[in-house]
Order: structure tokens, then sequence, then C-alpha cells
């Protein structure tokens, strides 16, 4: 039994099915996931050893790769001042400046842990300032696990939404609204149905979470036009598209204003830190000032605003998104390849999808074929055909050419003919 096998296994003992966040299972590729031991920018090391170029990068946290040694030196100066006090500090009023002078239409920001909880306060905010109940989201966007988000597409447009997990109550299920992603046709008709019920749309402005899927042109400027028609409120969620593709949100880089963006990942280098922000009139109505509720004992620590200044600082002085353009070459047989900036995904299918229906369509055992077959070639991919993999500033020329040359050897049939990813070399990988 290998090392990883064995840690999975007594995992397995203590953990439910062995991991803190189900993705990490490979429930979705088979086979067993890999423990990481500690990772060095681009690469990580695993507990058997083996050195991987990650494009997985925390699930997009890590813009600069791992262990990036200013990050690092933050968090350490930070770390030794103490872990936190449940009290202000100078380090929240640095780093929620510096957020709200990178987005032009941010005047304020709340400091939470988790992307999750962004998202869960800015539902409660949009709720709260509204007096509506109602929000309506698309199918494939992923917003975090809190009830109202846990919600997907119902038997018909105009009917709440069914809940995806278990526990979620079917009254809260019910005010989910749920359209498919790029289809302004069905957010207009249920808007014309129940828009003086809806507080809020709540949308990826770029999807990640059924692979990358970009808005249509028009999309988010409909949705704009849409909710200020109904009077309701507009929630970019950028957990994943902020500072991602700019030094900036999604939203300010198309020139489309939400009233409340969520942030998380990238803002905290890797730490646990998530905010949501928007104008100060509409900020103001969170407590203590306003109505609405929200509190956390670790909101805004210490090591992770440290963590998150010494990022933003960093997107201020380094060129990484000037240099990345659309860093992947060429053409895979039997993959389909979409990618924006430093963020891709290989769909298993003929054609890019443009909403949830669409992805639906991969053949995902080939994609567990094809990851198995990467992993087996030293790249490591996010373990789920419907995520999103990403490039850090700390990814070389070389990891590049690696991930370049090794899905390009996986798409054909070893002899530069191709015949697609069911070819001889992924079946017989998957079957070692
Ligand atoms: C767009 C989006 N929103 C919210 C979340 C939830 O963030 P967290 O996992 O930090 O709770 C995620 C997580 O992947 C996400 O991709």
């Amino acid at each position: 039994m290998s090392l990883n096998e064995e840690l999975f296994k007594r995992a397995a003992q203590v953990i439910p099915g062995g991991v803190n966040s189900p993705v990490r299972s490979f429930r979705s590729v088979g086979g067993t996931p890999v423990f990481i031991e500690r990772g060095a920018g681009s690469k990580l090391y695993t507990s058997d050893g083996r050195e991987l170029i990650d494009f997985c990068m925390s699930w997009g946290a890590l813009l600069f790769g791992h262990a990036d040694p200013d990050i690092i030196g933050a968090v350490l100066k930070a770390a030794v001042d103490g872990t936190g006090f449940g009290a202000a500090t100078r380090r929240e009023v640095l780093f929620a400046e510096k957020l709200c002078s990178m987005i032009s239409y941010v005047e304020q920001v709340r400091c939470v842990n988790s992307g999750t909880e962004a998202v869960m306060t800015a539902i409660r905010l949009a709720r709260g300032a509204t007096g509506r109940d109602k929000i309506l989201k698309f199918d494939g966007c992923y917003h975090g696990h809190s009830d109202s988000m846990l919600v997907s597409a119902g038997s018909g447009l105009l009917t709440g939404g069914l809940s995806s997990s278990a526990g979620v109550p079917a009254a809260t299920a019910a005010d989910t609204l749920v359209a498919p992603y790029n289809d302004i046709a069905a957010a207009e008709e249920i808007m014309k149905h129940s828009g003086d019920q809806i507080a809020a749309i709540i949308v990826e402005p770029v999807a990640a979470n059924m692979g990358l899927v970009p808005p249509e042109p028009g999309f988010l400027e409909a949705l704009r036009a849409l909710t200020h028609r109904h009077g309701a409120l507009l929630i970019f969620d950028e957990v994943i598209t902020g500072f991602r593709f700019g030094p900036t949100t999604f939203g300010a880089l198309c020139g489309v204003e939400p009233d409340i963006t969520c942030l998380g990942k990238i803002i905290g280098g890797g730490l646990p830190l998530a905010a949501l922000g928007g104008r100060r009139t509409l900020m103001e109505q969170l407590a203590p000032l306003g109505p609405v509720y929200q509190a956390g004992t670790l909101s805004g620590n210490p090591l992770a605003v440290a963590a998150g200044l010494a990022t933003l600082e960093k997107i201020g002085r380094d060129r990484f998104f000037e240099r990345i353009g659309n860093p992947i070459p060429g053409k895979f047989q039997g993959l389909e390849l979409q990618q924006k900036g430093g963020a891709f995904t290989f769909f298993c299918r003929k054609g890019l999808p443009r909403n949830l229906a669409e992805a639906k369509t991969c053949d995902t055992a080939a994609y567990g074929r094809f990851f198995h077959a990467m992993l087996e070639r030293g790249i490591y991919l996010p373990p789920a055909q419907f995520e999103t993999a990403f490039i850090s500033a700390a990814h070389t020329g070389a990891d590049l050419a690696a991930l370049t040359a090794a899905a390009s050897e996986m798409s054909s049939d070893g002899n530069g003919q191709g015949d697609g990813i069911s070819a001889e070399p992924l079946r017989r990988l998957n079957e070692e």
C-alpha cells in the first residue's frame, strides 16, 4: 500500500470520506486522492515523494503560487504579534483601504472567513435592504454551501428551485429561483413574473464551477438593467474572478457595476479570508450601524489580512496580468479548451458549453481517465470535470510546455493521429 493509500485509509476513519471538502476526495475521477506535504512556487510535493506541477492552485486562491516569500513573510511577521484579538487592528484598516482602492465602485468591505460566508451575508444584506425574500441564481453557478444557494433548477422556470443537498429546508429552496446561465430571456421571464419579490440576482460574472464558462456579450449588462428595472440588487460573486483577470474585479474590468461584490480566494493569499463590498449606503445596513446582523470571532484575522494585504500589494507591482494572455497554445483531439487569462478547463465534449445543461453532456469518465493520465505525467489538474484550473504567476514557460505536451499526448493516439481521449493510452493508464 502506498503512503497515500495508507493516509487515505486512516483519514477515512476519522474524517467523513477522508476529506474536509468533498471534491478533494477524487470521487469524480476515481482513485486515491493525493496527500500534499508542501508546495513551492508552481510545484506540489506529495506525501509519497512525487513532484507535481499544480494547476489547481488551492482552487484559484494562489495567484502567486505556493509559499510565495512576500506573502509568507507577511504572515510570519503578523503571527509573531499574536494570532488574533477579536478586536480591531491596524492591518484590517490597511487591507480594507487597499481593497477599496482597487475596485472603483467598492466604498466599504466587511471581512469574513470564506466565500460561503461572504455570499450568505450578501444575500441577507440584499434581503434586509429590499425587504424581499426571493433570490434568482443561475444553474451551474456555485456560491458556497449556505442553504439558499444549494438549490438547482426545479421543474419549471417560475417555480422555486430544488434543494441540491439533504438538510436544506424545502421552504428555503422555494425562495431561490433558478435560470440557465447566459439565458437572459429566462431571467427576464422570471423577473416579469416575480420581480417584485426578488431581492437580488446573484451570478458568477465568469462562471467557473461548471468548468470555465464565460458570459456571452451583453449578458451581465442585461442583468444590470433587469435588476434596476425591478428594484432588485445585483450581486456579483467574484470569489473566483476577483483579481483573477486583472488588478480588480471582473465587474470593474467589463464596466458593469453590481450592488454587492463577494470576494474570496485570491484576496486572502491562501489563508481563510473573504469579503463582501459595495457602496457605503448599502454596506452601512450591516450591524452595528444597520439592522442586518453579521459577525465573526475570527473575521479580519491578523494572519489572513496580512496575507491578503501582501497579495494585493504584490498585484500592484507584478505584471502578471499583462504577461499572461491566453497561455495554452494549440488544439487537443477530443478535448475542448476554454481559457481566459490564468483560468482554463479541458472539456471532454465537442464544442464549448455555454451553460450547465451543455456542460453536463461532457464525458466525465473520459475526464477521469484524462486526469489520471495527466497525473501520471506529473500534472495536477482539478480532480473533477466541472471545475476550473488555474495558472499562477509562479508558473514558468516550462510548466506550461509540460502541460501542453502532456495534454497533446493524452488526446492523441500516440502517433500524432489522434482519435480522442478515449484512445488506448488513457484507458490503459486508468486500468493499471
Ligand atoms: C464562485 C464561488 N463562490 C463561493 C465559493 C465558496 O467559497 P468557500 O469555499 O471559500 O466557502 C466558491 C468556492 O469555490 C466559489 O467558487
